[in-house]
Protein backbone atom coordinates (compact mmCIF):
# COMPACT_ATOMS: atom_id res chain seq x y z
CA UNK A 1 0.00 0.00 0.00
CA UNK A 2 1.13 3.63 -0.87
CA UNK A 3 1.27 4.60 2.49
CA UNK A 4 3.47 1.83 4.21
CA UNK A 5 6.94 3.21 3.68
CA UNK A 6 5.93 6.63 4.52
CA UNK A 7 7.77 8.33 7.58
CA UNK A 8 7.36 11.66 7.50
CA UNK A 9 4.79 14.65 6.28
CA UNK A 10 7.61 15.59 3.69
CA UNK A 11 6.69 11.97 1.87
CA UNK A 12 3.17 12.34 2.68
CA UNK A 13 3.76 15.42 0.53
CA UNK A 14 5.67 13.89 -2.33
CA UNK A 15 2.78 11.56 -2.96
CA UNK A 16 0.39 14.58 -2.55
CA UNK A 17 2.48 15.69 -6.03
CA UNK A 18 2.06 12.40 -7.74
CA UNK A 19 -1.31 12.06 -7.34
CA UNK A 20 -2.69 15.41 -7.75
CA UNK A 21 -2.80 17.72 -10.96
CA UNK A 22 -0.09 20.53 -10.48
CA UNK A 23 -2.64 23.32 -10.76
CA UNK A 24 -4.59 21.90 -7.68
CA UNK A 25 -0.67 21.61 -5.84
CA UNK A 26 0.10 24.83 -7.00
CA UNK A 27 -3.21 25.87 -5.44
CA UNK A 28 -2.60 24.42 -1.90
CA UNK A 29 1.71 24.80 -1.88
CA UNK A 30 1.75 28.25 -2.74
CA UNK A 31 1.89 31.16 -0.31
CA UNK A 32 0.88 35.01 -1.72
CA UNK A 33 3.22 37.57 -3.57
CA UNK A 34 7.04 36.48 -2.83
CA UNK A 35 5.96 34.09 -0.36
CA UNK A 36 8.57 35.62 2.43
CA UNK A 37 5.92 35.16 5.31
CA UNK A 38 5.20 31.35 4.25
CA UNK A 39 9.14 30.97 4.39
CA UNK A 40 9.59 32.89 7.10
CA UNK A 41 6.55 30.09 9.16
CA UNK A 42 8.71 27.26 8.29
CA UNK A 43 12.14 28.59 9.00
CA UNK A 44 11.53 30.54 12.04
CA UNK A 45 9.88 27.08 13.74
CA UNK A 46 13.14 25.11 12.53
CA UNK A 47 15.27 27.77 14.51
CA UNK A 48 14.28 27.23 17.50
CA UNK A 49 16.19 24.97 19.57
CA UNK A 50 14.62 22.37 22.04
CA UNK A 51 16.26 21.32 24.98
CA UNK A 52 17.82 18.40 25.58
CA UNK A 53 17.60 16.73 28.45
CA UNK A 54 18.55 12.81 30.22
CA UNK A 55 17.68 10.35 32.91
CA UNK A 56 14.46 11.88 34.09
CA UNK A 57 12.24 9.43 34.14
CA UNK A 58 9.47 10.69 31.67
CA UNK A 59 7.75 7.36 31.10
CA UNK A 60 4.02 6.94 30.69
CA UNK A 61 3.71 9.65 29.13
CA UNK A 62 0.16 11.64 28.48
CA UNK A 63 -0.36 13.98 24.83
CA UNK A 64 -3.78 14.51 26.04
CA UNK A 65 -5.30 18.11 26.38
CA UNK A 66 -8.53 20.03 26.70
CA UNK A 67 -9.72 22.35 23.92
CA UNK A 68 -12.53 24.60 25.18
CA UNK A 69 -13.35 22.31 27.66
CA UNK A 70 -13.49 19.49 26.31
CA UNK A 71 -10.75 16.83 26.70
CA UNK A 72 -9.07 14.70 23.81
CA UNK A 73 -6.27 12.91 23.47
CA UNK A 74 -3.68 15.25 21.16
CA UNK A 75 -3.33 18.93 21.53
CA UNK A 76 -4.35 19.36 17.71
CA UNK A 77 -7.11 20.18 15.96
CA UNK A 78 -7.64 20.07 11.60
CA UNK A 79 -7.98 23.54 10.64
CA UNK A 80 -10.08 24.76 7.10
CA UNK A 81 -8.57 24.33 4.21
CA UNK A 82 -10.73 25.58 1.11
CA UNK A 83 -11.27 23.39 -1.96
CA UNK A 84 -10.13 19.88 0.37
CA UNK A 85 -12.50 17.97 -1.84
CA UNK A 86 -10.74 18.84 -5.36
CA UNK A 87 -7.35 16.59 -3.40
CA UNK A 88 -9.86 13.65 -3.08
CA UNK A 89 -13.74 12.17 -3.44
CA UNK A 90 -15.00 13.04 -0.58
CA UNK A 91 -11.92 15.13 1.14
CA UNK A 92 -13.86 16.82 3.87
CA UNK A 93 -15.54 13.81 4.76
CA UNK A 94 -12.22 11.80 4.58
CA UNK A 95 -10.44 14.92 6.47
CA UNK A 96 -13.46 14.92 9.10
CA UNK A 97 -13.45 11.30 9.75
CA UNK A 98 -9.74 10.50 10.36
CA UNK A 99 -10.12 13.54 12.78
CA UNK A 100 -13.13 11.94 14.19
CA UNK A 101 -11.18 8.38 14.74
CA UNK A 102 -8.22 10.48 16.38
CA UNK A 103 -10.75 12.04 18.98
CA UNK A 104 -9.61 15.93 17.71
CA UNK A 105 -12.10 18.18 16.29
CA UNK A 106 -12.13 18.92 12.64
CA UNK A 107 -12.72 22.73 11.16
CA UNK A 108 -15.22 22.35 8.01
CA UNK A 109 -14.10 25.53 5.56
CA UNK A 110 -17.14 27.88 4.36
CA UNK A 111 -15.18 27.34 0.89
CA UNK A 112 -15.69 23.49 1.18
CA UNK A 113 -16.83 21.09 -1.36
CA UNK A 114 -18.99 19.32 0.50
CA UNK A 115 -21.39 20.78 2.60
CA UNK A 116 -21.96 21.28 6.24
CA UNK A 117 -24.62 18.58 6.29
CA UNK A 118 -22.64 16.16 4.27
CA UNK A 119 -20.19 16.52 7.03
CA UNK A 120 -22.66 16.44 9.77
CA UNK A 121 -24.36 12.69 8.42
CA UNK A 122 -20.62 11.40 7.89
CA UNK A 123 -19.45 11.92 11.12
CA UNK A 124 -20.98 11.44 15.20
CA UNK A 125 -19.14 13.96 17.06
CA UNK A 126 -19.68 18.11 16.89
CA UNK A 127 -17.13 19.43 14.23
CA UNK A 128 -15.97 23.22 14.25
CA UNK A 129 -17.36 25.41 10.96
CA UNK A 130 -14.93 27.99 10.02
CA UNK A 131 -16.74 31.55 8.42
CA UNK A 132 -15.88 33.76 6.32
CA UNK A 133 -17.63 36.86 6.76
CA UNK A 134 -18.65 38.62 3.65
CA UNK A 135 -21.40 41.15 2.57
CA UNK A 136 -24.44 39.56 2.38
CA UNK A 137 -25.42 39.04 6.03
CA UNK A 138 -28.80 37.23 5.09
CA UNK A 139 -26.63 34.32 3.83
CA UNK A 140 -24.13 34.61 6.96
CA UNK A 141 -26.97 34.56 9.18
CA UNK A 142 -28.40 30.97 7.17
CA UNK A 143 -24.73 29.58 7.37
CA UNK A 144 -24.64 30.24 11.09
CA UNK A 145 -28.29 28.76 11.85
CA UNK A 146 -26.74 25.37 9.58
CA UNK A 147 -23.84 24.77 11.33
CA UNK A 148 -25.77 24.83 14.41
CA UNK A 149 -28.57 22.81 12.95
CA UNK A 150 -25.72 20.48 12.21
CA UNK A 151 -24.83 20.78 15.66
CA UNK A 152 -20.88 22.49 15.74
CA UNK A 153 -19.51 23.10 18.51
CA UNK A 154 -17.51 25.85 17.62
CA UNK A 155 -17.52 28.85 14.85
CA UNK A 156 -14.46 29.94 13.28
CA UNK A 157 -14.50 33.31 12.74
CA UNK A 158 -11.33 33.88 10.05
CA UNK A 159 -10.84 37.70 9.93
CA UNK A 160 -7.40 37.59 7.71
CA UNK A 161 -9.40 37.69 4.61
CA UNK A 162 -11.02 40.92 3.75
CA UNK A 163 -9.41 41.17 0.46
CA UNK A 164 -7.33 38.32 -1.23
CA UNK A 165 -3.80 38.09 -1.02
CA UNK A 166 -2.29 37.03 -4.72
CA UNK A 167 -0.78 33.90 -5.31
CA UNK A 168 1.53 34.03 -8.73
CA UNK A 169 1.68 30.24 -9.20
CA UNK A 170 -2.48 30.79 -9.56
CA UNK A 171 -2.42 33.44 -12.08
CA UNK A 172 0.91 31.65 -14.01
CA UNK A 173 -2.00 28.46 -14.31
CA UNK A 174 -4.89 30.31 -15.02
CA UNK A 175 -6.38 29.97 -11.66
CA UNK A 176 -8.12 32.99 -12.03
CA UNK A 177 -11.70 34.37 -12.55
CA UNK A 178 -12.30 33.35 -15.71
CA UNK A 179 -10.40 30.32 -15.20
CA UNK A 180 -8.01 30.29 -18.35
CA UNK A 181 -8.16 26.42 -19.52
CA UNK A 182 -4.54 25.58 -21.25
CA UNK A 183 -3.42 23.25 -23.43
CA UNK A 184 -0.69 22.29 -20.34
CA UNK A 185 -3.42 22.26 -17.47
CA UNK A 186 -4.82 19.61 -19.48
CA UNK A 187 -1.73 17.73 -20.37
CA UNK A 188 -1.67 17.76 -16.46
CA UNK A 189 -4.98 16.55 -15.17
CA UNK A 190 -4.94 14.03 -18.19
CA UNK A 191 -1.73 12.72 -16.07
CA UNK A 192 -3.80 12.05 -13.24
CA UNK A 193 -6.62 9.37 -14.18
CA UNK A 194 -7.26 8.16 -10.70
CA UNK A 195 -7.72 11.80 -10.00
CA UNK A 196 -9.67 12.45 -12.98
CA UNK A 197 -12.62 9.30 -11.65
CA UNK A 198 -12.00 10.12 -8.24
CA UNK A 199 -12.64 13.69 -8.28
CA UNK A 200 -13.82 15.02 -11.50
CA UNK A 201 -16.26 12.37 -12.06
CA UNK A 202 -16.95 11.83 -8.25
CA UNK A 203 -20.54 12.19 -8.05
CA UNK A 204 -20.29 14.77 -5.28
CA UNK A 205 -18.47 17.89 -7.09
CA UNK A 206 -20.50 21.35 -5.44
CA UNK A 207 -20.10 24.10 -3.76
CA UNK A 208 -21.20 22.34 -0.74
CA UNK A 209 -22.19 25.83 1.63
CA UNK A 210 -23.21 27.70 -1.37
CA UNK A 211 -25.55 25.93 -3.20
CA UNK A 212 -28.94 27.72 -3.88
CA UNK A 213 -27.28 30.93 -3.00
CA UNK A 214 -26.06 31.93 -6.44
CA UNK A 215 -26.99 30.09 -9.93
CA UNK A 216 -24.66 27.88 -11.48
CA UNK A 217 -22.66 26.63 -7.99
CA UNK A 218 -21.52 23.69 -10.13
CA UNK A 219 -19.79 26.46 -11.87
CA UNK A 220 -15.77 27.30 -10.87
CA UNK A 221 -16.34 30.96 -12.70
CA UNK A 222 -19.55 32.17 -11.08
CA UNK A 223 -18.59 30.70 -7.69
CA UNK A 224 -15.15 32.42 -7.87
CA UNK A 225 -17.03 35.32 -9.05
CA UNK A 226 -19.46 35.40 -6.23
CA UNK A 227 -16.69 35.00 -3.45
CA UNK A 228 -14.94 37.64 -4.31
CA UNK A 229 -17.49 40.06 -4.88
CA UNK A 230 -18.78 38.95 -1.04
CA UNK A 231 -15.62 39.87 0.35
CA UNK A 232 -16.09 42.73 2.81
CA UNK A 233 -13.12 45.80 3.26
CA UNK A 234 -15.30 47.60 5.77
CA UNK A 235 -15.62 44.33 8.28
CA UNK A 236 -14.91 45.52 11.92
CA UNK A 237 -15.15 44.33 15.56
CA UNK A 238 -18.78 45.67 15.17
CA UNK A 239 -19.29 42.90 12.88
CA UNK A 240 -17.73 40.43 15.57
CA UNK A 241 -20.21 41.47 17.80
CA UNK A 242 -22.68 40.70 15.67
CA UNK A 243 -22.00 37.18 15.25
CA UNK A 244 -21.43 36.57 19.07
CA UNK A 245 -24.74 37.69 19.55
CA UNK A 246 -26.41 34.75 16.93
CA UNK A 247 -24.38 32.07 17.27
CA UNK A 248 -24.63 30.25 20.89
CA UNK A 249 -21.49 27.80 20.62
CA UNK A 250 -17.67 28.76 21.44
CA UNK A 251 -16.16 31.21 18.85
CA UNK A 252 -12.72 31.29 18.14
CA UNK A 253 -11.23 33.87 16.01
CA UNK A 254 -8.78 33.22 13.23
CA UNK A 255 -5.95 35.01 11.91
CA UNK A 256 -4.50 36.84 15.08
CA UNK A 257 -1.02 38.49 14.49
CA UNK A 258 -1.24 41.67 16.59
CA UNK A 259 -1.07 41.64 20.46
CA UNK A 260 -3.67 44.74 20.01
CA UNK A 261 -6.02 42.51 17.45
CA UNK A 262 -5.84 39.95 20.55
CA UNK A 263 -6.78 42.07 23.09
CA UNK A 264 -9.96 43.05 21.09
CA UNK A 265 -10.68 39.56 20.19
CA UNK A 266 -10.97 39.13 24.00
CA UNK A 267 -13.67 41.71 24.16
CA UNK A 268 -14.99 40.93 21.78
CA UNK A 269 -16.00 37.48 23.72
CA UNK A 270 -13.85 35.14 21.68
CA UNK A 271 -13.43 31.64 23.39
CA UNK A 272 -10.32 31.28 21.45
CA UNK A 273 -8.28 33.34 18.98
CA UNK A 274 -5.77 31.50 16.29
CA UNK A 275 -2.49 33.05 16.09
CA UNK A 276 -2.33 32.74 12.33
CA UNK A 277 -1.31 34.28 9.20
CA UNK A 278 -3.31 32.17 7.08
CA UNK A 279 -0.65 29.72 6.11
CA UNK A 280 1.10 32.54 4.05
CA UNK A 281 -1.28 33.17 1.74
CA UNK A 282 -2.29 36.38 2.55
CA UNK A 283 -0.36 39.81 3.82
CA UNK A 284 3.37 38.88 2.51
CA UNK A 285 6.08 40.56 4.12
CA UNK A 286 4.05 39.78 7.27
CA UNK A 287 5.55 38.12 10.73
CA UNK A 288 5.89 34.47 11.00
CA UNK A 289 3.04 33.49 13.09
CA UNK A 290 5.61 31.53 16.04
CA UNK A 291 7.49 34.69 16.18
CA UNK A 292 4.63 36.90 17.56
CA UNK A 293 3.34 33.81 19.39
CA UNK A 294 4.89 34.48 22.67
CA UNK A 295 3.93 38.27 23.04
CA UNK A 296 0.36 37.21 22.23
CA UNK A 297 0.41 34.35 24.86
CA UNK A 298 1.75 36.86 27.51
CA UNK A 299 -0.63 39.56 26.78
CA UNK A 300 -3.97 37.09 26.72
CA UNK A 301 -3.45 33.74 27.53
CA UNK A 302 -4.68 34.04 30.77
CA UNK A 303 -7.70 35.38 29.23
CA UNK A 304 -8.85 33.56 26.25
CA UNK A 305 -7.22 30.03 24.91
CA UNK A 306 -4.61 30.18 22.19
CA UNK A 307 -4.83 27.96 19.54
CA UNK A 308 -1.59 28.55 16.74
CA UNK A 309 -0.53 27.33 13.02
CA UNK A 310 1.00 28.31 10.51
CA UNK A 311 4.04 25.75 8.82
CA UNK A 312 3.57 23.18 11.35
CA UNK A 313 4.79 19.82 9.71
CA UNK A 314 6.05 17.58 12.49
CA UNK A 315 5.72 16.80 16.53
CA UNK A 316 8.96 18.48 17.08
CA UNK A 317 7.09 21.84 15.84
CA UNK A 318 4.22 21.25 17.47
CA UNK A 319 6.00 21.30 20.73
CA UNK A 320 8.08 24.51 20.47
CA UNK A 321 4.46 26.46 19.37
CA UNK A 322 2.89 24.74 23.21
CA UNK A 323 6.43 26.06 24.52
CA UNK A 324 5.77 29.57 23.13
CA UNK A 325 2.41 29.33 24.78
CA UNK A 326 0.02 28.05 22.33
CA UNK A 327 -2.60 25.57 24.07
CA UNK A 328 -3.09 23.43 20.46
CA UNK A 329 -2.07 23.62 16.99
CA UNK A 330 -3.93 23.39 14.10
CA UNK A 331 -2.61 21.40 11.38
CA UNK A 332 -3.18 23.13 7.51
CA UNK A 333 -1.31 21.77 4.65
CA UNK A 334 0.43 19.10 6.95
CA UNK A 335 -2.96 16.81 7.03
CA UNK A 336 -4.24 18.49 3.38
CA UNK A 337 -1.07 15.88 1.96
CA UNK A 338 -2.29 13.63 3.58
CA UNK A 339 -5.84 13.84 1.79
CA UNK A 340 -3.81 13.77 -1.40
CA UNK A 341 -1.94 11.30 -0.57
CA UNK A 342 -4.86 8.42 0.66
CA UNK A 343 -8.03 10.52 1.60
CA UNK A 344 -9.33 9.26 5.10
CA UNK A 345 -6.27 6.95 5.45
CA UNK A 346 -3.79 9.53 4.52
CA UNK A 347 -5.04 12.11 6.99
CA UNK A 348 -4.47 9.44 10.18
CA UNK A 349 -1.23 8.73 8.81
CA UNK A 350 -0.26 12.51 9.19
CA UNK A 351 -1.99 12.60 12.47
CA UNK A 352 -0.03 9.37 13.63
CA UNK A 353 3.12 11.21 12.40
CA UNK A 354 2.89 14.43 14.24
CA UNK A 355 1.66 12.55 17.50
CA UNK A 356 4.09 9.82 17.39
CA UNK A 357 6.65 12.86 16.95
CA UNK A 358 5.35 15.06 20.16
CA UNK A 359 5.33 11.82 22.10
CA UNK A 360 9.33 10.90 20.61
CA UNK A 361 10.31 14.64 21.55
CA UNK A 362 8.81 14.65 25.22
CA UNK A 363 10.35 11.59 25.74
CA UNK A 364 13.97 12.97 24.84
CA UNK A 365 12.98 16.53 26.70
CA UNK A 366 12.17 14.59 29.73
CA UNK A 367 8.92 15.55 30.04
CA UNK A 368 5.54 13.96 30.60
CA UNK A 369 2.74 15.50 29.76
CA UNK A 370 1.57 18.74 27.51
CA UNK A 371 1.63 21.03 30.60
CA UNK A 372 5.26 20.40 31.65
CA UNK A 373 6.02 21.53 28.06
CA UNK A 374 6.98 25.50 28.83
CA UNK A 375 9.77 28.21 27.60
CA UNK A 376 12.17 26.27 29.73
CA UNK A 377 11.42 23.49 27.61
CA UNK A 378 13.61 25.56 24.84
CA UNK A 379 17.29 26.56 24.32
CA UNK A 380 17.59 30.24 24.77
CA UNK A 381 13.91 31.45 24.68
CA UNK A 382 13.58 34.86 24.01
C1 LIG B 1 -6.06 27.64 3.86
N1 LIG B 1 -6.45 28.33 5.00
C2 LIG B 1 -7.77 28.65 5.18
N2 LIG B 1 -8.16 29.29 6.32
C3 LIG B 1 -9.46 29.58 6.52
O1 LIG B 1 -9.79 30.14 7.57
N3 LIG B 1 -10.41 29.23 5.60
C4 LIG B 1 -10.09 28.61 4.43
O2 LIG B 1 -10.96 28.29 3.62
C5 LIG B 1 -8.72 28.33 4.19
N4 LIG B 1 -8.34 27.73 3.04
C6 LIG B 1 -7.04 27.35 2.86
C7 LIG B 1 -6.67 26.67 1.71
C8 LIG B 1 -5.37 26.23 1.56
C9 LIG B 1 -4.99 25.47 0.33
C10 LIG B 1 -4.41 26.46 2.58
C11 LIG B 1 -3.00 25.95 2.47
C12 LIG B 1 -4.75 27.16 3.71
C13 LIG B 1 -5.47 28.61 6.05
C14 LIG B 1 -5.36 27.44 7.02
O3 LIG B 1 -6.51 27.32 7.82
C15 LIG B 1 -4.17 27.61 7.98
O4 LIG B 1 -4.22 28.88 8.57
C16 LIG B 1 -2.83 27.42 7.26
O5 LIG B 1 -2.91 26.39 6.32
C17 LIG B 1 -1.72 27.12 8.27
O6 LIG B 1 -0.49 27.06 7.65
P1 LIG B 1 0.20 25.65 7.22
O7 LIG B 1 0.26 24.80 8.43
O8 LIG B 1 -0.63 25.09 6.12
O9 LIG B 1 1.55 26.08 6.74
Amino acid sequence: MVLKSVASIEDLRRIAHRKVPREFMDYYESGSYSEQTLRANRDDLAGIKIRQRILCGASNRDLSQSLLGVKQPLPLALGPVGLTGMAHRDGEIAAARAAEKAGIPYTLSTLSICSIEDVANAVEKPFWFQLYFMKDRGFIADLIARAHAARCSALVLTADLQVLGQRHRDIHNGMTVPPRIRLKTIAHILSKPRWIAGVLLGKRRTFGNVVGRIAGTENLTSYMDWINSQFDQALSWDDVAWIRERWPGKLIVKGILDVEDAREAVKAGADAIVVSNHGGRQLDGAASSISILPRIADAVGSETEILFDGGIRSGQDVFRALALGARGCLLGRAYLYGVCAAGEEGVTKAIEIIAKELDVTMALAGLRTIADIGKTSLVDPE
